[in-house]
């Protein structure tokens, strides 16, 4: 598939979807949003791909946020109709294979909160996170106010948000923003290889692992641990169980297909 505004490399199993627009720190214009929802709509059904990787191009950033020159000549019903339908954030956070944010460089505003919406968050030591919106006289509107408390807690969520600091990968990974944090150059290594262990495993079960841990965001634990124990039972009924319990005791390396 072409996209103007993205790239989209599919191999071993991982997708790599690069936002490219490394001039304009990779801002997320109209344009973006809706080439990655056309991207995530041919991965899903891409059995080629099993895990999906979002970055930016170029060394400076991930994503640098909303594209500000967008919101300058929108009325707020304008703003409205583009903050409505299908939501790329949202096809994110609800896209049934594992997703990574690979971060390399500023992740600021809708940059942090598309990492946000991702499974997991890797980040280049010198890479920055922040919410920076209030500057603007705004409020993060991609999930910001309600995925980053959540992940950090309410008082370093608000720190971020009322103050638009920016934090380096460090101190985000210490509380709980970013996963991983690596050298500059062995970012992509490490994603990778990281993304390749969970593309080997049966997709039944990763699919069924990651809907069952979404599900902690939202449900009551009594709720949650009988949903855990029906898709434990569902992917006890696959064939890619039977095949890694076999090889395992036939002592090989398992072949999955995900059924
Ligand atoms: N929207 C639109 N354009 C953006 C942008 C954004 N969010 N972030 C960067 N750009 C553009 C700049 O306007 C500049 O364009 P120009 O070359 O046509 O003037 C280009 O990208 C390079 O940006 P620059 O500021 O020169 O790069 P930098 O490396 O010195 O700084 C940032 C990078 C990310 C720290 C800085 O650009 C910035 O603060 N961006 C805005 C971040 C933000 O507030 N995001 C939340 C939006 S709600």
């Amino acid at each position: 598939m072409a996209f103007d505004t993205l790239l989209l490399n599919i191999e071993d199993g991982v997708a790599i979807i690069t936002v490219n627009r490394p001039d304009k720190r990779n801002a997320l214009n109209g344009a973006v949003r809706r080439e990655m929802v056309e991207a995530l709509d041919h991965l899903r059904d891409d059995d080629g791909a099993r895990v999906v990787i979002i970055t930016g191009a170029g060394d400076k950033a991930f994503i640098a946020g909303a594209d500000i020159v967008e919101f300058a000549e929108r009325t707020p019903l304008e703003q409205r109709d583009a903050m409505q339908g299908r939501r790329m954030f949202d096809e994110i956070a609800s896209f049934p294979k594992p997703t990574i944010a690979m971060i390399n460089g500023f992740a600021l505003g809708g940059g942090c909160e598309t990492a946000l919406a991702c499974d997991m968050r890797i980040a280049a030591r010198s890479a920055k996170l922040g919410q920076p919106e209030i500057r603007l006289g705004l409020i993060p509107g991609g999930g910001g106010t309600q995925r980053l408390p959540r992940l950090v807690g309410a008082g370093r969520a608000l720190r971020l948000i009322l103050t638009a600091e920016l934090i380096d990968a460090v101190e985000a990974e210490r509380i709980g923003l970013v996963d991983l944090v690596t050298d500059d150059d062995a970012l992509r290594t490490r994603t990778l290889e990281i993304a390749r262990t969970m593309a080997g495993f049966s997709p039944v079960a990763v699919r069924l692992a990651k809907a069952a841990v979404a599900a902690a965001w939202e449900t009551p634990l009594s709720a949650g641990l009988a949903l855990e124990r029906e898709m434990f039972i569902t992917a006890f009924a696959s064939d890619d169980r039977r095949e890694g319990v076999a090889a395992f005791l036939e002592k090989r390396a398992p072949q999955f297909h995900g059924r």
